[in-house]
């Protein structure tokens, strides 16, 4: 469908709305909505600078951008760990590099530029800690207020600290996420708050230029993308990403996209695995992941059609294949995920050990967090020495090795 100007189109509905503050689901069927632009926008595509803006002729356009220079992040050859599973073109895309530390900055960079240019004064969202310790900081550079709703006990002490750092007004809701944003969405309007969570379609929009620049930094379209999954944004916006390009007339081919969920929070791989098009959603979400522990992703839609039209997978990982995963990549690669981070990292390997990949697929983990905003999430054993200031280490490191 050809729209004039930058629209709001429904998922469900294909019906078409004009932007604004209020305008976050669709006002016929409550489906959710997607930043679409004409097809002219698509024969008109250049890229110029770096980061996310690099991209800005398949942005939304804003008055002022509000950024910290996030994206750009490293795309590493993962030489030792591959070698090891037998995949001779791994590679990692580190989104733990921005500048909060996680993918959500090239949301937020997008989402918040937007919420000026709607004359927004305050910015609200629930979180599993990073979407709100990026907002919180992108709201401070932009002088709004911002609010965030956090499940209590569950939100990392990094992330907490950077919500708290950045002056967000922190709401301790005494359930899960799923409980967090429910309360959130159903009294955004009258808290008179603009919402930057996934449900708003304008953060999407900064997340796909993941996809531009793994394109861009392999010179071509990988087999296949792997992403951790929550709430499930990031591989629905990945995929409208290396849609785009393919539309823009750059890419000629689309990768598979492969979503990885923990064990005790994966309503969207078993509604894949057994054919459904429905989610159950789970209860009583559990994974040592907090990122991720969502038993109600918002766009579980979006991301069984980015896993199914792609004819990618989506498979489950347990805590402790998580933990090594996060270890084995700190330990052969030099690259430290936050639990929820290191998921594409065990997917991959478990869906290697299965046969999934050919060896010379190129194949790129999504590694969306820093190790360092999880100080108490336990690694694996390691050597350790405790000496007195007059002794001589040698002997005893001997013994060590
Ligand atoms: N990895 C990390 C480090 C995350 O923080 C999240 C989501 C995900 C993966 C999953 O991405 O939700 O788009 O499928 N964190 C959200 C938050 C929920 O509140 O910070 P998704």
């Amino acid at each position: 469908m050809d729209v004039e100007g930058e629209a709001l189109v429904c998922i469900d509905c294909g019906r078409v709305h004009k932007p604004g503050p209020g305008v976050l689901v669709c006002e016929k069927c409550n489906g959710l909505l997607e930043v679409s632009y004409p097809k002219s926008v698509f024969g008109n595509v250049s890229f110029n600078g770096t980061g996310v803006w690099r991209y800005s002729s398949l942005l939304p356009k804003v008055d002022r951008i509000i950024t910290l220079n996030e994206g750009n992040t490293p795309l590493v050859k993962a030489e030792n760990l591959g070698r090891k599973i037998g995949l001779r073109n791994l590679y990692v895309k580190f989104e733990g590099a921005n500048p909060t530390g996680s993918f959500k900055d090239r949301g937020m960079t997008v989402g918040v530029s937007i919420a000026l240019k709607f004359g927004q004064k305050s910015v609200a969202c629930a979180s599993t800690g990073n979407t709100s310790a990026s907002m919180a900081a992108y709201a401070a550079r932009a002088g709004l207020k911002s609010f965030v709703f956090l499940p209590d006990g569950y939100v990392a002490a990094g992330k907490l600290l950077q919500a708290i750092a950045h002056g967000a007004t922190i709401v301790k809701v005494r359930g899960n996420f799923d409980d967090a944003l429910r309360i959130l969405l159903s009294h955004s309007a009258e808290l008179g708050v603009y919402v930057l969570n996934s449900v708003n379609p304008y953060r999407i929009e900064g997340q796909k230029t993941t996809a531009f620049e793994i394109w861009e930094g392999l010179g071509k379209t990988p087999e296949f993308v792997v992403y951790p999954v929550g709430n499930a944004a990031n591989i629905s916006s990945g995929w409208k990403g290396f849609i785009e390009l393919k539309e823009a007339g750059l890419a000629n081919s689309l990768p598979k996209m492969v979503g990885v969920q923990a064990e005790g929070a994966a309503p969207i791989v078993k509604a894949f695995l057994e054919g459904r098009g429905e989610i159950e959603p789970v209860e009583k979400p559990e994974t040592v992941a907090t990122a991720i522990r969502i038993g109600r992703p918002l766009s579980w839609k979006k991301a069984l059609r980015a896993i199914r039209d792609s004819k990618g997978t989506a498979v489950t990982v347990s805590d402790e294949e998580i933990l090594r995963a996060q270890v084995e990549l700190a330990r052969t690669e030099g690259i430290f995920a936050e639990p929820a981070g290191a998921a594409s990292i065990a997917g991959v390997l478990k869906l290697s050990r299965e046969g999934y990949f050919k060896g010379d697929d190129t194949v790129v983990a999504v590694v969306t967090g820093h190790g360092l905003k999880d100080p108490e999430v336990k690694i694996m054993p390691y050597a350790e020495l405790v000496i007195q200031p007059d002794e001589n280490p040698v002997e005893a490191l001997r013994k060590l090795l």
